[in-house]
């Protein structure tokens, strides 16, 4: 699934956390990425210890933990703790896919990786280029979200960030392992969850109808979820 998802953070509290990362120092940021990867990177990241770091991670993460349209297309099972990077004039991540197996020191938290995510902290009329470009069975997809805005893609999926050629992009990146690994089974409940809600919030929680909905939506998770 595709998603692009607004106002994770409040285009006001992006810029406040933007302007707090950039208070921090940067490091090349190959230092971070799969063997596979490193060869087409060329950018930079916060450092993943780092206490600036960790207080943004805290920020993004509570943020992800509250929002509804996330944790219902998501279904996370376990977040990686969020990272930061960022691309002046003639940086660029050329095409790849996302590792499988992502495994974080700090926490010794070890995911498969079912889906991926930008965060933007930017606007995108701050700079040129710098599209998130995404290949499905659709073709190939380009975003540039307004800062606040997150996208949720597949990790499966081949990826990559156009160079940007005035201006800077960062944002937060990251990845999760979902409850629900089978991305057709994920879609339904997605859709089977944004139908409930928009029926009971028509027709009221108690209603039978909706009730029903409501426990076919639960014993589906019960069927297909991994705790
Ligand atoms: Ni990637």
């Amino acid at each position: 699934m595709l998603l692009a998802i607004p106002d994770i953070l409040s285009r006001e509290n992006a810029l406040a956390l933007r302007k707090a990362i950039l208070t921090a120092e940067w490091i090349d940021g190959n230092a971070t990425s799969g063997a596979g990867a490193a060869s087409v990177k060329n950018n930079r990241q916060l450092p993943e210890g780092g206490k600036v770091t960790r207080a943004a991670q805290e920020t993004v993460t509570a943020a992800l933990m509250s929002n509804a349209a996330f944790l219902s297309a998501a279904l996370p099972h376990t977040v990686f703790p969020p990272l930061f990077n960022r691309y002046g004039d003639g940086e660029t991540f050329g095409l790849h896919v996302d590792n499988a197996i992502r495994f974080h020191g700090g926490t010794g938290a070890r995911i498969r990786t079912d889906l991926s995510a930008t965060l933007f902290l930017t606007d995108p009329d701050e700079y040129d280029g710098g599209e998130l470009e995404i290949e499905g069975s659709f073709g190939t997809l380009s975003y540039k979200l307004p800062a606040g805005h997150m996208i949720l893609y597949p990790s499966t999926s081949l990826h990559r960030v156009t160079p940007v050629t005035r201006g800077e992009r960062i944002s937060c990146f990251f990845w999760m392992q979902s409850l629900v690994a089978d991305p057709m089974e994920r879609e339904i409940l997605y859709d089977l969850d944004q139908s409930v809600q928009a029926l009971s919030a028509e027709r009221g929680k108690a209603d039978k109808e909706v009730l029903r909905l409501t426990s076919v939506y639960h014993n589906l998770v019960r069927r297909w979820a991994e705790a």
